[in-house]
């Protein structure tokens, strides 16, 4: 019995003992991923979908199969010899916001490292170089190679004016080349800046490599072209050049996508490319390729994509054209783009013989003669055709109405005679249609009035006839333009034109129409444009155009018009343009309003000509601005304050002056961030719930008149307002400094990223190279987040603020480049007291964004900081500033931006561009 019970003992230490082995082995190989998951986790500074909450090493520890982190979330073990090794961390698209840890490198079994579309920034760790056996890495939509390793509270530096230092160095990534099991090799979206690596060649098994849409450039190095595996290769929206070895399509015989478009390559298009059998996706677009398309590039038939518009290739001889005759062997083809060249004769072949396949058809700006061909009809799937600038002759095909999903047709400026085809008006999908500058004639289709979801028709400078049908008026869908100028229509205009409600631009002008102007216009209450020049209209003009506050332009001049100037246009605050010259108006010309500010008024002895042409500065567009604006605000979800904010310190809490200067060294000229004329903003660091925060510290230069009210403004201001997108003060300090003189500062949320301004003009040469060009969607987000700032402060706070100086200096980016709105120097607060709120004070706010009516001594208004906005807006997305020196005669930013597009529209603009966004489903 005492025999059989020492056994059993025995047998059950040995058991003990087993699992205690079997644990601690298993603990000692998995220790280094367990703590390098944890290292990684502690880097990362917010998780806002609470994705690695699961990563926690108190739960079901006890678990002995697995060890506890391969069921966190986005971690798996697969490798069946090492078990309880890491071997994916997939962790994509979580919205974690922080830097990658160093000792991601001791997951020695990682093969898959997938944390693309993060706001990860700093370095990639050079570590990975110990992942032997990773296969697949996916860091793209990232911030990485911006060193914000200073902004970690833990280890943050004394002084943090080494943070733009930082960015200007893109990080070396030549350790790549070690990482040779590599396969996929995506860092697309990120901010490299410098070169490509030459050592990348040496990743022998590379199929998938994109380092698309960083800030890369220089020469793509010819070791990436020796490696035969490659079938993806994305180098688009780069700074790269050079060109292209001749034998690409033999040495990288697998290549099925070849994208470099919008960068600066040139060269010829090698035509090895032909030989690459596999090739789908052919992205050359925006470089200054020269010479021809290779002849035989269609041969293989798998192109799919074939986008070569605006570079400088040609072709005049018509063996230059073969390179589409090819193109006929491709059945799955989508897009064909060889807009803007040198393209000149006869297109060999029908298009119609295409694909019918084809999506969109770019070919706008060649000299391509010949006619447009009657059975375009056939490629059922067009969505987009533009011919425009051409030199196509002949009529247009009747059967061009049966093309079922067509939304847009761009023909202008061709040599197209004939009349409209009426089957046209079976387009129910047409938004655009745009025949103008051709040699039509007849007269206009009543059937275009079914067009019902049409936004443009611009059938201007032809030989039209003939009244403007009823029909055409009554698409409750017109909104862009309806422009039927230059044309010889005649009859009076219908009354149905009050249906156009939406109608932002309206031009009838240079046609033969008589009668009366319909007092129904009244109802287009969205015109900014509305031109009747040299018409024969007669009698007054109509009192209900008092309704159409949204001109910008009016132009009734040359016309038969009687009676009395309107006196209504006075109070017509957005009208810049107006000509009413060349008319029988009589009576007094008024010396109110927008009439007294005329630069120009015309009077001759025997009619009463009025020639006003106010020019009131940069207020372009500003219905534009003002809908866009109204747009924005409708679509925003209030946003307000967040309560659990560590900043929000009561005012009251002040702080001394011996506390600012500890936190800047004494105030030190490096930690000195910003100067204006207020004074200087430092940088600092303050010990805020326990943590090391950085801040910015703006001490007022008393000195300045003004500075103290401008102190007691933004005080003022700041003490109410508590939203997301304005920069959040934390504390103020008004006292006295060491000399006992008077000091006054605030304290402020440090926005870590730079200004707006510095995003947008950053220059090449100086040290702000840091600063990559902003893609069209951050600039949209930016302009959004900047709309929601100024409704708070408009709508949802009492009484309102109004910023008095909105311009891109005064917009800070953050991290995730969210825009947070600074200096409240100017704000006012709109009290009801008319008298506080009229403006005895002279009226600051930065030349090119105060809008002129504040230099006529007018109020400050919400009106005012709309203005701004709308300045702000045309430089976000023109990248010139209001005061640049423009060329040519331009005055303003608005007259630039309308040169660019003379005939074009935005949506027009946004179609024919392939953006990032649009490429992504190519
Ligand atoms: C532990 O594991 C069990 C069984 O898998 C599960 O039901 C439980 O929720 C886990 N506990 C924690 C804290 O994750
Ligand atoms: C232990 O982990 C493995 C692998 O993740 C899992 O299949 C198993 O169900 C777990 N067992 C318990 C008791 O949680
Ligand atoms: C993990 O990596 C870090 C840095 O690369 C290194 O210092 C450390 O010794 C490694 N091992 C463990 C167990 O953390
Ligand atoms: C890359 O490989 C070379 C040669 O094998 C080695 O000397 C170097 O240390 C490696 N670099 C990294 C970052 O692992
Ligand atoms: C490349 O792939 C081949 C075939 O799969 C494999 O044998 C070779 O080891 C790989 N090379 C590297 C460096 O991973
Ligand atoms: C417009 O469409 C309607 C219904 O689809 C049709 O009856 C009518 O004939 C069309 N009008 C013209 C002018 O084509
Ligand atoms: C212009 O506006 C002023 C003030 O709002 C108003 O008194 C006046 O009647 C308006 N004039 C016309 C002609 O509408």
């Amino acid at each position: 019995m005492a025999i059989k019970r020492t056994w059993q003992l025995w047998l059950l230490s040995l058991l003990t003992h087993a699992i205690l082995l079997f644990t601690a082995s298993s603990q000692s190989i998995n220790g280094d991923d367990l703590s390098a998951l944890l290292s990684f986790k502690s880097l990362i500074r917010n998780d806002p979908r609470e994705v690695l909450s699961s990563w926690d090493t108190s739960s079901n520890t006890t678990n002995m199969t697995a060890p506890v982190f391969c069921r966190w979330t986005g971690i798996s073990c697969n490798d069946r010899r090492h078990p309880g090794r890491v071997t994916t961390l997939n962790l994509s698209d979580a919205g974690l916001v922080g830097t990658i840890s160093q000792q991601l490198g001791n997951l020695t079994h990682l093969r898959v490292l997938d944390l693309s579309t993060n706001s990860l920034d700093g370095d990639i760790p050079i570590s990975l170089g110990g992942c032997p056996k990773l296969h697949a890495m996916n860091l793209s939509m990232n911030h990485l190679s911006v060193s914000a390793t200073t902004i970690l509270p833990v280890i943050f530096p004394k002084s943090l004016s080494n943070v733009k230092r930082n960015f200007i160095h893109g990080q070396d990534l030549s350790w790549m080349g070690n990482l040779t099991s590599l396969r996929d090799f995506i860092l697309e979206g990120n901010i490299f800046t410098g070169n490509i690596p030459e050592t990348f060649g040496k990743i022998v098994n590379l199929t998938y490599f994109s380092v698309q849409n960083n800030q890369l450039e220089g020469h793509v190095p010819l070791s990436i072209f020796n490696i035969s595996s490659i079938r993806i290769l994305d180098l688009g929206f780069n700074r790269l050049s050079g060109s292209h070895p001749l034998d690409i399509g033999i040495k990288l015989p697998r290549i099925s996508r070849f994208n470099t478009i919008n960068n600066r390559f040139e060269g010829i298009i090698p035509p090895t490319l032909s030989n690459a059998s596999a090739l789908e996706v052919l992205l050359l677009h925006g470089n200054n390729y020269h010479g021809i398309i290779p002849r035989e590039i269609g041969i293989h038939g798998n192109l799919k994509v074939f986008v070569l518009g605006y570079n400088a290739l040609q072709a005049t001889r018509s063996s230059d054209w073969e390179f589409m005759t090819s193109l006929t062997n491709c059945s799955s083809l989508t897009r064909l783009d060889v807009a803007h060249k040198n393209l000149v004769g006869e297109m060999p072949i029908n298009i119609a013989n295409l694909s019918k396949e084809l999506i969109g058809i770019y070919l706008s700006e060649n000299q391509i003669t010949g006619t447009i061909p009657e059975d375009l009809w056939k490629l059922n799937k067009l969505t987009s055709l533009n011919l425009s600038c051409n030199l196509f002759t002949g009529t247009l095909p009747p059967d061009i109405g049966r093309l079922p999903i067509i939304n847009s047709i761009f023909m202008s400026h061709n040599r197209i005679t004939g009349q409209i085809p009426q089957p046209l008006g079976n387009i129910s999908q047409l938004i655009f249609l745009s025949l103008s500058n051709n040699l039509l004639d007849g007269s206009i289709p009543i059937s275009l009035g079914n067009l019902t979801k049409l936004n443009l028709l611009d059938l201007s400078s032809n030989a039209l006839m003939g009244q403007i049908p009823q029909e055409i008026l009554t698409i409750p869908s017109l909104t862009l333009l309806l422009s039927l100028s230059n044309n010889a229509l005649s009859g009076s205009i219908p009354t149905q034109i009050g249906h156009l409600n939406n109608l932002i631009k309206m031009d009838l002008s240079m046609n033969k129409l008589s009668g009366e102007i319909p007092k129904a216009i009244g109802s287009c209450v969205q015109l900014s444009f509305l031109n009747f020049y040299r018409n024969l209209l007669q009698g007054q003009i109509p009192e209900s155009l008092n309704n159409l506050r949204s001109l910008e332009t009016l132009d009734l001049s040359n016309n038969n018009l009687a009676g009395p100037v309107p006196l209504f246009l006075a109070n017509f605050t957005l009208l810049t343009n107006l000509n009413l010259s060349f008319n029988k108006l009589s009576g007094p010309v008024p010396n109110i309003g927008i009439f007294c500010n005329a630069t120009i008024v015309s009077i001759s002895v025997h009619r009463l000509h009025v020639l006003i042409f106010c020019i009131a500065g940069t207020l372009i567009f500003s219905l534009f601005c003002m809908t866009a604006y109204c747009f924005i605000k409708t679509r925003m979800k209030p946003n307000i304050v967040d309560n659990e904010n560590p900043f929000l310190y009561e005012t009251n809490e002040r702080i001394s002056y011996a506390e600012l200067q500890a936190a800047t060294e004494s105030f030190s000229p490096a930690n000195l961030i910003g100067s204006g004329s207020f004074g200087n903003v430092y940088i600092g660091n303050l010990i805020i719930d326990q943590n090391l925060v950085p801040v910015a510290i703006k001490v007022l230069n008393l000195d300045q008149r003004g500075a103290s009210r401008s102190f007691l403004s933004e005080c003022d201001a700041l003490r109410r307002i508590r939203h997301r997108k304005l920069v959040k003060v934390i504390t103020v300090c008004s006292g006295l400094d060491q000399n006992g003189d008077e000091f006054k500062a605030l304290v402020l949320e440090f926005i870590c990223n730079g200004s707006l301004d510095e995003w947008l003009h950053a220059t090449s040469t100086t040290t702000s190279t840091s600063y990559r060009k902003l893609n069209m969607v951050e600039r949209l987000h930016i302009a959004v987040d900047v709309a929601e700032a100024l409704e708070y402060l408009h709508h949802h706070i009492v009484p309102p603020i109004v910023h008095c100086d909105i311009k891109p200096g005064n917009i800070l980016l953050d991290d995730d480049m969210v825009a947070h709105v600074t200096d409240f120097g100017l704000a006012k607060i709109m009290h009801s007291e008319p008298r506080i709120q009229s403006s005895s004070l002279v009226i600051k706010g930065t030349i090119g964004y105060v809008p002129p009516e504040y230099g006529a001594g007018s109020q400050v208004s919400m009106d005012g900081d709309i203005y701004s906005y709308g300045v702000l807006l045309l430089e976000i997305f023109t990248g010139r500033r209001p005061t640049d020196n423009f060329i040519n005669g331009i005055t303003s930013l608005v007259d630039y931006v309308k040169m660019a597009y003379p005939n074009i529209y935005w949506k027009y603009w946004m179609l024919a561009q392939p953006t990032r966004e649009t490429l992504k489903n190519w």
